[in-house]
């Protein structure tokens, strides 16, 4: 870990996992991971994705985080996008913080270019927009034709657009935002999220017609590997070889 990146908070100590060990089983996950999102829609590139989970903590920020690391290793540049106007937490992560950012640029009109960062001693691929003053009407601004604007932008500047956002459940933030990206990706927590409340948030995102490309399975325990690991379900991939 560079000097810059020392923990701000207890509990992101280890999250620039896939930064710290590029060995480690977890980083060779996100590379998986990585290549399928990459294959995950053939027909037009995929340009913005958005991470969520349908109850809160299953690890979508540390997610976001260790997958746009991944992208950027890959040479390619990403922004990530914080879009959890509730809890956002991108900023503590990089150790910045969170003002200027997005609702900065949704409400005073800001313009990308003065919230956008980079994280010195991290992939100079990396840029990342945080949250900005958290608003009252978070489903509101995430939901505005401005909104929309900016994702057109930001796509003009980037080779992908990462949102980490709320979960699903219970707010309507997350369900606003999908329709307006070209992919969501699904953190199941596997020791706390039930079959049925896993299968609502789907239900929730089809609804708005938002294309799931996958599932994570996280913090499943690896036994004497003592770690993490990934599983991601390419629906579409699977969908196509079945027929
Ligand atoms: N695979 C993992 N390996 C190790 N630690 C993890 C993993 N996934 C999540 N964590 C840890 O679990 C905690 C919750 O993760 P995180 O904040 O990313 O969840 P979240 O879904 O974004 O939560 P919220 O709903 O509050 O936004 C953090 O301390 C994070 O570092
Ligand atoms: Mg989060």
């Amino acid at each position: 870990m560079s000097p810059k990146l020392k923990k701000l908070d207890k509990e992101f100590e280890n999250i620039f996992i896939v930064q710290n060990d590029l060995k480690s089983p977890i980083s060779e996950a996100f590379r998986t991971l990585r290549t399928n999102i990459r294959f995950s829609s053939l027909d037009k590139p995929l340009k913005t994705l958005l991470i969520t989970s349908p109850i809160p903590e299953a690890g979508k920020s540390f997610v976001s985080v260790n997958l746009a690391l991944t992208i950027a290793q890959n040479e390619n540049k990403v922004i990530l996008v914080d879009a959890d106007l509730r809890r956002p937490v991108i900023h503590k992560i990089f150790e910045g913080n969170n003002k200027p950012g997005l609702t900065n640029i949704l409400v005073e009109d800001k313009k990308i270019e003065e919230v956008i960062r980079r994280v010195s001693g991290i992939d100079p691929n990396l840029y990342y927009i945080p949250s900005g003053p958290i608003p009252p009407n978070p489903s509101e601004l995430l939901g505005s034709n401005k909104m929309q604007e900016v994702i057109e932008e930001l796509q003009k500047q980037a080779d992908l657009i990462l949102f980490d956002s709320p979960p699903v459940i219970a707010v309507t933030d997350t369900l606003v935002l999908a329709n307006q990206v070209n992919g969501v990706v699904l953190v199941l927590d596997v020791g706390e999220v039930s079959r049925d409340v896993a299968k609502q948030a789907k239900i929730l995102l089809e609804k708005v017609k938002a294309k799931i490309l996958g599932v994570i399975l996280n913090k499943v325990d690896m036994g004497s590997e003592g770690y993490y690991y990934y599983y991601y379900y390419d629906d579409e991939r699977k969908k196509r070889r079945s027929q």
